[in-house]
């Protein structure tokens, strides 16, 4: 056993804790309206009201919040569907102001830090494991969710998201690809709102969703994921079914900055992306990108799998005290995509 090994197993045992969150069914053939309603089934609606209520005071100034109101509600008019659709629904059955949840989707929208690794064993098959950090992080591990999509009996792509939210940041289209984004650089909130309303550019997250629901392939959806406008910068992680398939977009809002895809001819069979662009230093303060290199290093290529990449994601700092979930995705074998709540 190696010494890094060793610190792999080391650091496992204090996430000792590991839930899975619960399951949710949403049907895509129910309006957009009524998709959401199996939530209330699974969570306290009071306790759902009074979650997001924290988040956005934490993250909306109060004076700003009562100011932009009136403006918010008038975004509702902006926002394409199904969305507008399901955050109408969504407000009605948790009975909150429509504003409340809108301002909840674009609050989720720019404070998400992360890591993502794609990587490829020596026969080809790709795995895709993703870390989802978030500062609060105690009201998101209640609130994570592992979300079936279903239109005509079929489970169509997949995803865990938080409970109140529309859009996805993890997901998986079934023998196609898996995605996961991370955030790049962001801009402040309403800066965000604002390129939404402007721009008519989609929230990050919505084109993750589109992408999942209609994209045919691996190649397409990394197609779709690089050109698509979005209203701020991210980092696109994909992974597909076939050798190769495995690429990090780093994206601005227009377009994609850079394509950074695997090249396992020259022995680079895995790509690691956290919250900084690949080709530069990461920061003194937040450097998660070496130790999960040192990690998949230490696990080698023979032996990378589902549960040696659960290890790979659990090294500290790559899991630490915000990391509110794991997920493990094998587009190939779509039944094995695994969630697991963290407790770092
Ligand atoms: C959700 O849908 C899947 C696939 O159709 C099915 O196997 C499962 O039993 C459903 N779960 C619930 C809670 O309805
Ligand atoms: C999360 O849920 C648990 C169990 O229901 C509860 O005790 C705890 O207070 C919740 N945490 C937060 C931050 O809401
Ligand atoms: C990981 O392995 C590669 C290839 O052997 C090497 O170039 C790199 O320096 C290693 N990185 C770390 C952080 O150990």
């Amino acid at each position: 056993m190696s010494f890094h090994t060793l610190i792999i197993l080391f650091f496992t045992g204090f996430c000792a804790a590991n839930l899975t969150p619960p399951l949710v069914n949403i049907s895509l053939d129910l309006l957009p309206e009524e998709r959401w309603l199996p939530l209330v089934n699974i969570f306290n609606v009071k306790y759902l009201r009074e979650s997001a209520t924290r988040i956005i005071d934490t993250t909306v100034p109060k004076w700003v919040h009562h100011a932009i109101t009136p403006i918010v509600e008038a975004l509702e008019n902006y926002i394409p569907q199904p969305y507008a659709g399901e955050i109408r629904g969504m407000a009605s059955f948790y009975g909150a102001g429509i504003s409340d949840v809108i301002l909840l989707n674009f609050a989720y929208e720019i404070t998400a830090f992360c890591t993502s690794v794609v990587a490829q064993d020596t026969k080809g098959h790709l795995y895709h494991g993703r870390n989802l950090d978030y500062p609060h992080v105690d009201i998101l591990r209640n609130l994570t969710i592992d979300i079936l999509f279903i239109k005509n009996g079929e489970v169509v792509y997949r995803g865990t998201s938080f409970a109140g939210y529309v859009g996805l940041w993890t997901g998986q289209s079934p023998s196609k690809f898996t995605v996961s984004g991370n955030e790049r650089n962001q801009g402040h909130w309403w800066e965000n709102v604002i390129s939404a309303i402007l721009l008519k550019s989609s929230p990050v997250s919505w084109l993750v969703r589109e992408t999942l629901e209609e994209a045919e392939n691996f190649q397409d959806a990394v197609m779709r994921l690089s050109k698509v406008p979005i209203i701020t910068d991210v980092y696109y992680i994909v992974a597909g079914v076939r050798p190769a398939e495995g690429v990090v977009i780093t994206r601005n809002r227009r377009g994609a900055a850079d394509i950074w895809p695997l090249d396992t001819l020259h022995g680079e069979w895995y790509r690691v992306e956290t919250n900084y662009d690949h080709w530069k230093p990461p920061p003194h303060g937040d450097d998660r990108r070496t130790p999960t290199i040192k990690a998949l290093n230490a696990t080698g290529q023979n032996n990378i799998n589902m549960e040696t990449l659960l290890q790979v994601m659990s090294v500290t700092p790559t899991c630490n005290r915000i990391t509110v979930y794991t997920t493990l995705m094998s587009a190939s074998t779509p039944e094995k995509y695994h969630t697991v709540i963290r407790q770092c």
